[in-house]
């Protein structure tokens, strides 16, 4: 077995519950074209691009709208993402996300950070935890979503290590799996009956060890 050398952390649902500010917006962009928005539809946009979500909320609402359109409601939902999350706080980093970063890197594990959101950059600096990652491969990085491990495969190969040392933190089934296509160890943070694919699940990172990571 190989040696892990680095963990790759998914952002939204791993180290901050963002999900209630895309629902939010998601939602009054959904009011405004007429229909309503369930936090159980909301289910089905975690892990999934800005642009696919929408397309999936538009479905949902049966409401059809031009290529043009789209981006426009896009950029509109996420001005006002943005307005909330510009005032997050680091209290809003989940329990033990902080310090299970922190102990990878005193034991000599690289982390980085593995997302699909655009609004990485600034989440991590509102929560002050953009130091603790070795490297960030951002939705501005990648042109492949999840369930495609491109986002996690640059990740590695940022941190210079193989895949098949690596662990991936991962809420979404669509991160699990990309976890896996790209050769490496998945622990699930939510549920064990959806996160079926991953080699652990746990209900967060602060029922995570550095110790552990030896053992998936
Ligand atoms: C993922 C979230 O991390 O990022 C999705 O789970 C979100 O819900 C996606 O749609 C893209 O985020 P953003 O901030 O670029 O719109
Ligand atoms: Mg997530």
């Amino acid at each position: 077995m190989n040696k892990i050398k680095a963990c790759i952390f998914d952002l939204d649902g791993v180290i901050v519950d963002t999900a209630i500010y895309h629902f939010q917006a998601w939602r009054r962009l959904a009011n405004q074209l007429g229909f309503d928005f369930t936090e159980h539809d909301n289910e089905q946009l975690k892990g999934v691009s800005r642009t696919r979500s929408l397309e999936i909320i538009l479905e949902l609402g049966g409401v059809t709208k031009t290529e043009a359109e789209q981006a426009e409601l896009a950029t509109l939902k996420n001005t006002w993402y943005v307005e909330m999350i510009s005032k997050m706080r680091p209290d809003e980093i989940l329990p033990g996300a902080k310090e299970f970063v922190t102990a990878c890197r005193e034991a000599g594990i690289k982390t980085a950070l593995g997302s699909a959101s655009k609004n990485s950059m600034m989440i991590l600096d509102k929560v002050g935890m953009t130091q603790l990652f070795d490297a960030i491969i951002d939705g501005n990085k990648v042109t492949k979503a999840k369930p495609d491990p491109e986002v996690f495969l640059k990740g590695a190969e940022e941190l210079e290590v193989e895949p098949a040392e690596c662990v991936v933190f991962e809420d979404a089934i669509a991160g699990v799996e990309a976890a896996k296509a790209g050769g490496m160890k998945a622990v699930g943070i939510g549920a064990p009956d959806v996160l079926t694919k991953a080699d652990l699940v746990l209900s967060g990172l602060d029922k995570m060890t550095v110790g552990m990571l030896e053992e998936l």
